[in-house]
């Protein structure tokens, strides 16, 4: 099949990471999804332990007709199983849910700060990436606070930081920790989880503009600031439509139109308290 190129990021290691994936939080029937994604083009798949379908993923990975070693796969380790011992555990099973010997990247999905158990669980993390069973690690949802902390008491710098990131919530002050710290960006929901952001007047008066959609507008945003995207779709439409954003670019007024949203603010939890999961 012929798809187009996907840009890469290079992590802080070295590893190449596809600039856009497919996000897989709450999306019906991941099976069909995932065929239908890598059908499309898309290489990197985002999946979680707390999503339920890393066996489904699993399943799509073998049934693709891909060489797995080309695709690029990301799961998250449940709150629950925070801990030093717990998470090795919760590693080889997500693992072996998905069938593959090794994970690209695999993430702390949450700090659970009022648990305090994300310096052991990270001992872990670090422990799995030098045993080359993850090709790299990282976090989800650390603030500022977070991130400082485990620098003070780690060598190993996390790859990525995944957050909840969109014109609606820029996140400005942790990107620009995540710059210094050499932490790629990652953004979940970068569509504001569709119509709160993409049916505001300025992103739709901004799409008229670019002749593109409002989400492929919103998604070069991120693109353009080099930020990895993972935005959600059950609709293959939108699936392949969010795909199709490799041949254009904001220009630098086009951007600041963006970067000018205050709304919607946050649409997920918020990273201090959630403990779900
Ligand atoms: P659907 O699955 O029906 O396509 P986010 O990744 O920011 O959380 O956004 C996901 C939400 O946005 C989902 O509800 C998804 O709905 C919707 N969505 C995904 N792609 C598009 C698109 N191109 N246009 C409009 N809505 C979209």
């Amino acid at each position: 099949m012929t798809v187009p190129a996907i840009p890469t990021v290079t992590l802080n290691n070295g590893v190449l990471m596809p600039q856009l994936g497919c996000g897989m939080f709450r999306v019906p029937d991941a099976y069909e999804v995932v065929l239908s994604a890598v059908h499309t083009g898309y290489r990197l798949i985002d999946t979680a332990r707390s999503y339920g379908n890393e066996a489904e993923i699993g399943g799509a990975i073998r049934d693709c007709g891909l060489d797995p070693a080309s695709l690029f796969v990301t799961t998250k380790l449940a709150n629950s199983d925070q801990g030093y011992d717990s998470a090795l555990q919760a590693f080889d099973r997500s693992l072996e849910l998905l069938g593959l010997p090794v994970i690209d990247l695999y993430l702390i999905h949450w700090p659970v700060p009022a648990r305090d158990r994300y310096l052991d669980t990270w001992r872990a993390l670090e422990q799995i990436y030098r045993s080359g069973r993850a090709r790299a690690v990282g976090v989800c949802n650390f603030t500022i606070e977070h991130l400082d902390r485990l620098a003070d008491n780690s060598d190993l710098v996390p790859a990525v930081n995944q957050i909840e990131l969109h014109p609606g919530y820029p996140q400005t002050a942790l990107r620009s920790r995540h710059a210094a710290l050499g932490i790629i960006t990652e953004a979940w929901s970068p569509l504001g989880r569709g119509s709160a952001l993409l049916d505001r007047a300025e992103v739709l008066a901004l799409a008229r503009q670019t002749g593109r959609t409002p989400a492929q507008t919103v998604l070069r945003w991120h693109l353009d600031q080099g930020h990895v995207v993972i935005p959600k779709s059950g609709n293959g439409r939108r699936l392949r439509s969010n795909f199709d954003v490799f041949d254009f670019s904001l220009d630098d007024t086009q951007r600041s139109v963006l970067d000018a949203l205050k709304e919607p603010g946050r649409v997920g939890p918020d990273p201090l308290v959630f403990a779900e999961h």
